[in-house]
């Protein structure tokens, strides 16, 4: 009796899994094989274009994106995951060289009415704006001058693990 009764919880679950899951499973392998696909920057005429991913487990798929010198950048930013904006959106900041990323962010966290980005800082080179889970925005920025640079999510507490390193080269 208690076996069945066992199994019946087990299989209830598993039904519960899948149809819960199974929809959002599929996107994600999915998005992962577009990942792959499109890891490195495009060049098409000109403009280096960069496609950045990211997801409900506060991750970005690169840590590191490179673009020529000289080029027109466009950069665009894919929430893959289903997670509303207010608790875990994502941007895109590059950031000048030499900026301190606690103090930056410190001051992020504040502007909350612009997306997590303090309005009129010299410290942001470019930016997206902040989306959810499902959107996409684009952001297009001239390369700065060779060098590495910082890129960050400024949603508060996100830099911690969302960050990576944007060189131009
Ligand atoms: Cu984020």
């Amino acid at each position: 009796m208690k076996k069945i009764a066992l199994v019946l919880i087990t299989a209830t679950m598993f039904a519960a899994c899948s149809d819960d899951g199974e929809t959002t499973e599929g996107a994600t392998t999915e998005e992962a094989a577009v990942v792959e696909d499109e890891s490195s920057t495009k060049m098409e005429d000109g403009v280096a274009k960069v496609d950045l991913y990211s997801s409900d487990q506060m991750k970005y798929d690169k840590n590191e994106i490179t673009v020529p010198a000289g080029s027109k950048v466009e950069l665009t930013l894919t929430h893959t995951g289903s997670m509303a904006v207010e608790v875990m959106g994502h941007n895109f900041v590059l950031l000048k060289q030499g900026t301190d990323l606690v103090a930056f962010t410190t001051e992020a966290g504040k502007a909350m009415d612009n997306g997590y980005v303090p309005a009129g800082s010299d410290a942001v080179l470019a930016n997206t704006e902040l989306i959810g889970g499902g959107g996409s925005t684009t952001v297009t920025f001239d390369a700065p001058e060779a060098g590495t640079y910082d890129f960050i999510c400024s949603f508060p507490g996100h830099y911690a693990l969302m960050k990576g390193k944007f060189i131009v080269e």
